[in-house]
């Protein structure tokens, strides 16, 4: 495989996604907004990232911190306001960066101007923009479909005597994008943002928009969840009310000819389907789909080198030809990297993140290893771990406030200021000022690989990938290779030091970078010598 040597931003990049509440708050009051990012920017350039993503930043009740959009095409003055926005994307790309905007197609809030006007009555202009059903002969709702985020996807509306359908909270109603005044007005909103600058659009649930016509009642589940919820959701197989095949070319093919109405814009899908099959299908007829449908694959794959094989084997030989591919390890919705793989692996599995064929996305704080903070009770937010309590499916740990630097609030928001999810403890050590200075610290060492990332087309564009076999079970070590430069990435995955002989692969190697900033320069390949949770990155001779 060879590609161009043009730069693509959304292929050849690096999506570094921002959590807009908890990245910087520059009015103290406790969350973060957008002024608060522009602040930031000459950081996150810093870092030799390509592109921002930005979770939901529109007006919303917050019910799902965002995810409840009450107006598509404002902004949400928690955050600041369309000016401050126009300056955020003007900043953005003087620094030669992309924005990419969250965009949530799926559901509304039910605060929406739209649902307000769809509940008063059965006969109202905009009756049919959400999925209203009447009950079951004998009451109840009307299939067993049940809610991500808990209990039956079902709510019951007395003013129109009908129950309304919810895929997630009974605050996000799911529009009818059988409807074309829905699909029509859903596309004007694209359209919205891409005449403002923005780049590209991260689709929320995109497959979630996807139901069979008829609303059938799910069968029990088989076989594993594609979307394991790890709770009740888990006990039946969602073919019915998430990504029926019937209209998914139409849609991303819909999708995409917007985005393609705007020179240079990306469609990311977020299709947590954890079948590395059903993906395909998202990147259209021809290619003309989505960009990038997300791949969560590896999210719950455990930190087992022949496992990582695996799923990455899968992943490649399921896509479609002419298809680009991506990794992502962690985002808002995910316990942190550091904390699902442990402190003493992050690194190596940025390593593998930065290094792999395909677009990459970086959750912020994960370069300096932000792990999860524990949170009191008294002071969770996240809907998901209330609903559905006692099995840690809360997703605030993950979403605490960027660590700057050791001044109190880890210079997040001024002193005093009550932020609305608590910094972690550990934030005097660790935060971006701490680990400045030091020229092995976790956000050095992900500066570098993303420096290499972006200077090697062999590591950047499509070229040979193959995976070395024959090594210690812990290993998992892979070749990238283009325009005859030769690279290896050796990666420990456990804690005991191996000698590897690469000898088959060329006569002579020298380290680029190694995980633990520490080492440099030629080795023998025939007698590699890999120390615990380490991760190398080699040219070959
Ligand atoms: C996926 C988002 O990433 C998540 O944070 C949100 O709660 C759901 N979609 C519902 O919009």
């Amino acid at each position: 495989m060879t590609g161009s040597n043009a730069f693509v931003w959304w292929q050849h990049g690096v999506i570094y996604q921002i959590y807009p509440r908890s990245f910087m708050d520059s009015n103290g009051d406790g969350v973060g907004d957008l002024q608060g990012i522009i602040d930031r920017l000459d950081y996150v350039a810093s870092l030799g990232v390509d592109a921002i993503w930005l979770s939901p930043v529109f007006p919303s009740p917050m019910k799902d911190f965002g995810y409840d959009v009450a107006d598509y095409t404002d902004i949400d003055p928690l955050f600041g306001d369309l000016a401050t926005f126009d300056r955020l994307v003007a900043e953005t790309h003087a620094r030669g960066l992309k924005i990419v905007m969250d965009y949530v197609p799926n559901h509304s809030s039910d605060q929406h101007p739209w649902f307000i006007e769809s509940r008063s009555s059965r006969d109202n202009p905009k009756a049919d923009w959400y999925i209203w059903r009447d009950a079951k002969p004998g009451g109840g709702p009307p299939n067993n479909w049940l809610s991500f985020f808990g209990g039956g996807a079902w709510q019951w509306d007395e003013t129109r005597g009908q129950y309304y359908l919810h895929s997630f909270l009974p605050e996000q109603p799911d529009l009818d994008w059988r409807n074309p005044d829905v699909e029509r007005a859903m596309l004007d909103v694209i359209r919205f943002w891409m005449d403002r600058g923005v780049d590209g659009l991260r689709m929320d649930v995109i497959f979630c928009t996807l139901k069979h016509p008829d609303l059938p009642d799910n069968p029990p589940a088989r076989g594993a969840s594609i979307m394991r919820s790890m709770a009740e959701f888990d006990s039946q197989e969602h073919i019915y009310d998430f990504n029926w095949p019937g209209d998914l070319a139409k849609r991303v093919g819909d999708l995409r000819a917007v985005l393609d109405e705007y020179p240079d814009r990306a469609g990311i899908g977020e299709t947590y389907l954890l079948d590395a099959k059903l993906l395909a299908p998202y990147y259209g007829e021809n290619g003309r789909g989505l960009h990038l449908p997300f791949n969560f694959t590896l999210l719950h794959v455990p930190w087992d080198a022949g496992a990582f094989r695996q799923a990455i084997e899968r992943y490649y030989a399921a896509l479609p030809p002419g298809a680009w591919p991506n990794f992502v390890l962690g985002s808002h919705d995910e316990h942190r990297l550091a904390t699902r793989y442990g402190p003493a692996n992050a690194r190596t599995a940025a390593m593998l993140l930065l290094t792999l064929w395909g677009t990459p996305t970086w959750y912020y704080g994960d370069e300096l290893g932000m792990q999860d903070v524990p949170i009191p009770q008294e002071k969770e937010q996240d809907p998901h771990g209330l609903r559905v309590p006692g099995l840690g499916l809360g997703r605030d740990p993950e979403r605490t406030p960027m660590q700057w630097d050791a001044s109190p609030n880890a210079g997040f928001a001024p002193a005093g200021v009550e932020t609305w999810l608590p910094v972690a403890e550990d934030y005097r050590a660790v935060n971006v000022a701490a680990q400045e200075g030091d020229p092995r610290s976790h956000l050095n060492t992900v500066r570098a690989l993303l420096r290499l990332r972006r200077a090697l087309p062999a590591l950047h564009d499509a070229g040979v990938f193959a995976f070395v076999d024959g090594l210690p079970e812990d290993v998992l070590a892979y070749t990238r290779e283009r325009d005859g430069d030769r690279l290896l990435v050796a990666l420990n995955f456990g804690g005991a030091d191996h000698t590897l002989d690469l000898a088959a692969l060329g006569t002579r190697a020298e380290i680029l970078l190694a995980t633990g900033m520490d080492r440099a320069g030629a080795v023998d390949p025939g007698a590699l010598a890999i120390r615990p949770h380490e991760g190398l990155l080699l040219r070959l001779a």
